[in-house]
């Protein structure tokens, strides 16, 4: 008896072994068709050209386990998707300045990582203007993650499954800083959002609400000009009139000029996705988008220098915002927040 019942328990735990070793690889599943590049139809031709980064399974999976391990910081606490996370477009959702290594807070609100390759700059003020050289930026910087690229190297080198990582991706031992970087702009590369219900209904595959309708009309008048389809951005960067928080005080493109009129522009932020990655505007200061239309919608809230191109928006009444932001919310992409090929690949442990 004794030993029969020994026996049960023992097949019990052998059972529950198996199951907790079985964990689902979620790379397993990646084939070269996942990660081919095809240019969406009525999107402009990339700025970024993966010709010279030539897109492969194993390079992908590299980046992708990169972007969201820890090892990229000092002391192992901040990886990329902690700021940017996968459901809210990569955006970091209900926070208003970022927050990095040692509980420290940024200056800035955490932009959507979407439709990366068609940008000519990146940050709020185009401070950057290569996708491949971005991370080193919240690698190095204090208070997002403090390491040093020389010392990933050291850590990636000690590390058996990096070693074998790289390996796989360029099938010899080198592992540095341009592998590195290369790697990660595969991953942030084709973060590509075209599959929401606006794209479905432009390609005649979806109908839209009457409101809806209206709100594309109206939205055509006022706002494109700026977030121009089908990138909802112009890459330009604007006033767009929200007045100067004095504690941030920030200067936005002016900083990087020096130029004096760009001082309080910003970057043409896309608003696809928009619904789901408050708050708004490079300081996350409104946290819904009746407030972010409240703003457009009465000239007094203007700060002066503000893009003349505003004053056409003139009053909104309270149907044309609901309509507006029923439009708006057309331009979220489940398919994209809940893609797999882009999820978290580590089981993590609270
Ligand atoms: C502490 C939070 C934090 C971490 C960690 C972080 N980021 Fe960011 N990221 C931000 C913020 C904030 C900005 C906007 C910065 C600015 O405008 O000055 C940004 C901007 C970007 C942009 C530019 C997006 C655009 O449209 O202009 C890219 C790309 C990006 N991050 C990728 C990464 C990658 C890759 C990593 C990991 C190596 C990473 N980020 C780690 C907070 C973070
Ligand atoms: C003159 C150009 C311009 C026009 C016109 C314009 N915007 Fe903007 N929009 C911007 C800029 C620039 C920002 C970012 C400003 C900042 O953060 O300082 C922005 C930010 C936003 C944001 C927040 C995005 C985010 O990710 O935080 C929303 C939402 C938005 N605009 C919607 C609209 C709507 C709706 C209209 C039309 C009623 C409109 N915009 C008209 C330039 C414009």
């Amino acid at each position: 008896m004794k030993i029969n019942k020994l026996y049960i328990s023992l097949t019990l735990i052998g059972i529950n072994i198996t199951f907790l070793s079985f964990k689902e690889d979620p790379n397993k599943k990646i084939t070269l068709k996942d990660i081919t590049f095809t240019n969406p139809k009525g999107f402009p031709k990339p700025n970024y050209n993966f010709d010279n980064n030539k897109l492969s399974v194993e390079k992908f999976i590299l980046g992708k386990t990169l972007f969201y391990d820890n090892i990229l910081s000092k002391d192992n606490s901040v990886n990329c998707g902690t700021c940017h996370q996968q459901f809210a477009a990569f955006a970091h959702i209900d926070h208003k300045l970022s927050h990095g290594i040692y509980a420290k807070i940024g200056t800035r609100n955490v932009p959507a990582l979407q439709n990366l390759i068609w940008k000519d700059s990146y940050m709020w003020d185009g401070g950057v203007n290569n996708l491949e050289v971005q991370p080193i930026n919240p690698i190095i910087n204090p208070i997002e993650m403090d390491e040093t690229i020389e010392n990933v190297l050291i850590k990636l080198k000690k590390d058996s499954t990096y070693v074998s990582l790289f390996k796989k991706a360029y099938k010899d031992t080198i592992i540095n800083s341009q592998r590195l970087l290369k790697s990660l702009a595969q991953f942030t590369g084709l973060l590509i959002s075209v599959n929401s219900r606006y794209d479905k209904y432009m390609n005649k595959k979806d109908t839209f609400s009457i409101s809806e309708k209206n709100g594309l009309k109206l939205f055509k008048t006022k706002c494109a000009n700026c977030h121009t389809e089908p990138l909802f951005t112009d890459n330009s960067y604007r006033n767009n009139g929200i007045k100067i928080d004095t504690l941030l005080n920030d200067s936005g493109r002016g900083k990087i000029t020096g130029i004096e009129k760009d001082n309080q522009t910003f970057k043409v932020p896309s608003l696809r996705n928009i619904e789901i990655t408050y708050p708004y505007m490079h300081d996350g200061r409104y946290k819904t988008l009746l407030q972010v239309l409240n703003h457009y919608s009465d000239t007094t809230n203007f700060e002066k220098n503000e893009d003349t191109s505003l004053h056409k928006i003139g009053h909104l009444t309270l149907v044309e915002k609901t309509d507006i932001i029923a439009f708006l919310k057309t331009l979220t992409d489940r398919a994209f927040l809940y893609d797999k090929r882009f999820s978290d690949p580590f089981v993590r442990y609270n």
